[in-house]
């Protein structure tokens, strides 16, 4: 009977393992294993044998990365350095999105730079079925330029978070029973580059690049991505054990919770939900307890 039940374990175990090993992709250790050059080879360099890479920007070009493969469901995760002292002008941006053109889903992190010792600003934005204009905007309470700090996207059948190290900066729910879109029919790539968006981005497009300070250059590493590959196994997206799915992942914890309060009263300098100007009617998904 011992030996039956030890059998019966192993084989359970053993298949749980090969299971988890398909469906779930695991933590790569090298920039190559799981991303490729999206744009501009020249400006992308590797650094500490693939597990580092280095990104430029000067008055030639940009550029930028993304995964090989989509994924359904899962987080994302990458510490980022960003482009120090006079950054006004660059826009590093981290994203995953559907490559779908009109029914796009894409969820941004975006870097605004600015003058040197002027607060990194953080835009979000939320694209639902090719609907975006969901921007909000956060004053970094550190200087994301000094050191490497961790930038994750928490993506789930219940909300999606975009965290700054361990900070919940945004949460946008799923709120399909209200009719708000929420991504959940495409599988989306991870993306990111370094450009010049000096039109647009510090203080409206005012704040010009100084191309004297070029080149710029920002820094990525521990890439991490686990979430179903697709193409893969079909069921793994609808799986419930998947452990970003699990009952710790459907809200955030009271830690959480509060640093969000944190985030919210004393850093956010933007938010579509309280701009009347652009929406004179308050968007479903703002409305107060959703
Ligand atoms: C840059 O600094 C100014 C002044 O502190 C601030 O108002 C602005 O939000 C900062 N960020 C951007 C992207 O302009």
């Amino acid at each position: 009977m011992t030996t039956f039940y030890h059998f019966t374990n192993a084989r359970v175990l053993f298949l749980w393992v090969l299971v988890s090993a398909v469906c779930v992709w695991g933590r790569p250790a090298t920039f190559v294993q799981d991303f490729r050059v999206a744009w501009a080879d020249s400006h992308i360099t590797q650094i500490d044998q693939g597990r580092a890479i280095q990104l430029k920007l000067d008055q030639n070009s940009g550029c930028g990365f993304a995964s090989k493969a989509k994924y359904m469901f899962g987080r994302v995760s990458m510490k980022i350095k960003l482009v120090p002292g006079d950054s006004a002008g660059t826009v590093t941006a981290f994203y995953l999105n559907s490559d779908t053109d009109n029914v796009r889903d894409e969820l941004d992190f975006e870097f605004l730079g600015n003058r040197t010792g002027q607060p990194y600003t953080v835009q979000t934005n939320v694209f639902a079925h090719g609907k975006g204009d969901r921007e909000q905007r956060v004053n970094l309470w550190f200087d994301p330029s000094a050191d490497f700090h961790t930038y994750s996207i928490m993506w789930n059948h219940r909300h999606i978070v975009f965290y700054v190290d361990d900070f919940p900066i945004r949460v946008y729910k799923n709120n399909e029973r209200r009719g708000v879109p929420y991504p959940k029919m495409q599988a989306m790539g991870v993306y990111s580059t370094l450009w010049e968006a000096d039109d647009w981005a510090t203080r409206g497009g005012l704040e010009k690049i100084d191309w004297s300070k070029a080149p710029f250059y920002a820094y990525y590493k521990d890439f991490d991505i686990e979430g179903c590959a697709v193409p893969g196994p079909a069921n793994c997206a609808s799986n419930p054990r998947n452990w970003w799915e699990g009952a710790e992942y459907q809200a955030l914890n009271a830690i959480e919770a509060r640093r969000y309060r944190w985030v919210r009263m004393n850093h956010v300098i933007y938010d579509y939900c309280r701009d009347k100007s652009r929406y004179p009617l308050t968007p479903p998904e703002c409305l107060a307890g959703i």
